[in-house]
């Protein structure tokens, strides 16, 4: 289960209740924060000792109940020491000092790689029955969730050809030039992450397994980031089964300042009703304090599920789909809140290429597509229908 959504809405909240709830069901459950401004430890109001004694690895928060932050320091030493020293290598070389030059070689995403190496050996281990991801804010989830992807393409299409055009110019260039070329060691642990990345995006994209929850609260701003969450994770084969829309106001509050407040969440709630339904809308109420510690976690989220198992899947759909349509190759998306003159759509070899916004999605198409050509557009219901036809030469 992963929970993302826009800063400070209250993903961690709602992750540790989540947690503390299976795992009071007696299911083995593990919350891992993805993100690296970590406060789990602090919504659980864990021993900051005991998390540094242990640190990026799982610590018990109760019975059947683990947290884990992930520490993106330690998890270069484990797994990417080559990449990472030859990055702070050809930084240090670029006249950087050497700190400088190794905080820096944390490349952007790796993060998000760790999180998925552990995940995926988890799964694989069968160490626990849930895991609950906490996600950074939006922008970085959708980098989670669009990296084994990005993965796979750069080990398709780039890797392969750098490593070998390296194998033919290090010897001749070690001799031209000052900058460090990679070793070889560089490539075997790029390409054994690769391996043990292996599975992971279909694990990620069967909603058998995983589930994304959008978390919101009833403001206008933040809804929008949602509904474009919602497009991105959709874009990315994911299945979102549920929104929770955290901070809402108790009803019948009196008049003045704060009946304001509760009639402008009423109309967003509304509004969020349309957006978002048919999927089911789970609602927290605003505590008048912070939500701190195991009792009031467990507390929160009682109110949130009512009952309801989270373990559950409460919504299934497909994202995209390839299919025949009056004789016609048809990509359907599964795109809500789109709007035609958004989207831009080409294609490149066997790869069709849609952009919304500053925002791109690369399809590896089927054969049979990939002979064709993109051909219309049109928007239905909450689906874009691709239709390809005639031939590409
Ligand atoms: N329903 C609520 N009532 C009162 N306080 C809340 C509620 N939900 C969250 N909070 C408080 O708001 C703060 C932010 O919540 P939380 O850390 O869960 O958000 P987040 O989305 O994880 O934030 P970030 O994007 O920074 O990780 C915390 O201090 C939390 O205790
Ligand atoms: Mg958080």
């Amino acid at each position: 289960m992963l929970y993302a959504g826009k800063g400070g809405v209250g993903k961690t909240c709602v992750a540790g209740a989540t947690g503390i709830i299976t795992a009071r069901t007696g299911l083995k459950t593990l919350v891992m924060s993805l993100d690296p401004a970590h406060s789990l430890s602090d919504a659980f109001d864990l021993d900051r000792s005991l998390m540094d004694k242990n640190r990026g690895q799982p610590i018990q928060a109760g019975d059947n109940l683990w947290v884990q932050e992930l520490d993106v320091h330690e998890e270069i030493n484990n797994y990417w020491s080559e990449v990472h020293s030859y990055i702070s290598l050809l930084l240090n070389t670029s006249g950087i000092d050497d700190v400088l030059a190794e905080e820096l070689a944390v490349l952007p995403g790796m993060e998000e790689l760790s999180a998925l190496l552990y995940i995926n050996k988890y799964v694989r281990d069968q160490l626990y029955d849930v895991i609950v991801l906490d996600c950074a804010p939006t922008a970085e989830s959708i980098r989670f969730i669009s990296m084994p992807t990005a993965l796979e393409w750069y080990m398709k299409k780039v890797f392969r050809l750098e490593r070998k055009i390296f194998g033919y110019v290090r010897p001749v260039a070690r001799r031209m030039v000052d900058i460090p070329l990679p070793e070889d060691d560089y490539f075997a642990n790029i390409e054994n992450l690769y391996t043990r990345l292996k599975g992971v995006d279909q694990l990620l994209t069967d909603p058998e397994t995983t589930s994304v929850r959008l978390v919101t609260n009833p403001e206008k701003m933040v809804l929008r980031e949602t509904q474009r969450a919602f497009m991105f994770f959709s874009l990315h084969h994911t299945c979102i089964d549920a929104i929770i829309i955290n901070r809402v106001f108790p009803s019948g509050l009196d008049e003045g300042y704060l009946k304001v407040w509760g009639n402008n969440q009423q109309k967003y709630l509304d509004l969020a009703e349309t957006y978002f339904s048919p999927l089911p809308i789970f609602k927290a109420p605003l505590y008048d304090s912070e939500i701190l510690g195991y009792k009031k976690l467990l507390e929160f989220g009682e109110n949130l599920y009512q009952g309801q198992d989270p373990t559950q899947i409460f919504f299934k759909q497909k994202p995209y789909q390839f299919a025949k349509m009056d004789g016609q190759s048809v990509v359907k998306l599964h795109l809500p809140f789109v709007t035609k003159k958004d989207i831009d759509l080409s294609k490149i070899g066997d790869e069709l290429i849609i952009k919304i916004g500053n925002f791109k999605k690369n399809i590896v198409l089927p054969r049979a597509y990939a002979v064709l050509e993109p051909r219309k557009a049109r928007l239905e219901d909450d689906y874009l229908l691709i239709e390809f036809g005639g031939s590409s030469e």
